[in-house]
């Protein structure tokens, strides 16, 4: 596309806005209603969310994961312990999701430390999904260089043989992540580029809400 396309490709934000006096005392209740509001659109994908790591040195990396929880105020996303986001999160345990929701106009920014699910919940999730998908994730060195597709493709024909009836037991290096969100950013979008933008904090356990200029 030509820059001065690209350039012209804008529209008014005019949905809604943010009252300060009006947000919940918890984020979790606003990105529940939120979330809600957008799995009704029936889009494709509802669930899917930018997840940002960083490496040991603090080079950025972000990747599209699913949202499986949001469980006890923490965000859970399942994926291979050993891919490039799972060694990223070993060196540096924090992470920030990012959830873009063109239809209301809006995007969540949530921020906090990372923990590893056990390996219970790991497998009571692993069980759920479907035989194929758990042969997939077995089969798949996720990240690491593969000569080709064959290669996996091998490996996931011997691993159906194998466990193709009953499925394979949850891997080792497979599982979930819980994001304990210490900053949750709800931004509106408003005409002018003037967007509301709430920030809320974690600070000894209490929820402070700061509003943000656009
Ligand atoms: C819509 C969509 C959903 C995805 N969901 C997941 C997921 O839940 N878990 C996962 O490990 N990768 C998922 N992926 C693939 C990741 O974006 C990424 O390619 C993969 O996890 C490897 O990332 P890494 O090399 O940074 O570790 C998804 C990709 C898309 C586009």
């Amino acid at each position: 596309m030509e820059d001065t396309k690209l350039r012209k490709d804008r529209r008014e934000y005019v949905r809604g806005r943010l009252n300060k006096a009006d947000a919940p005392e918890n984020p979790m209740e606003m990105f529940d209603a939120w979330f809600a509001e957008w799995c009704e659109t029936g889009r494709g994908d509802a669930t899917a969310m930018t997840l940002a790591t960083a490496t040991k040195d603090g080079m950025p990396d972000a990747r599209i994961v699913l949202l499986k929880g949001v469980e006890s105020g923490r965000f859970v996303f399942y994926t291979n312990y050993n891919s490039a986001k799972g060694q990223q999160l070993d060196a540096n345990p924090r992470a920030t999701l990012l959830f873009f929701w063109s239809d209301h106009e809006r995007q969540v920014r949530v921020s906090g430390e990372v923990t590893r699910l056990t390996y219970d919940e790991n497998e009571k999730y692993f069980k759920e999904r479907p035989i194929g998908s758990q042969i997939g994730a077995l089969s798949s060195p996720q990240s690491a260089i593969i000569e080709n597709r064959e290669v996996l493709e091998e490996v996931v024909k011997a691993n159906t043989d194998q466990y193709g009836e009953t499925g394979p037991d949850c891997p080792l290096f497979w599982g979930g992540y819980a994001v304990i969100p210490s900053k949750i950013e709800f931004w509106q979008g408003r005409a002018s580029r003037l967007h509301d933008r709430l920030l809320y904090t974690l600070e000894e356990g209490v929820w402070t809400l700061n509003r943000l200029a656009p």
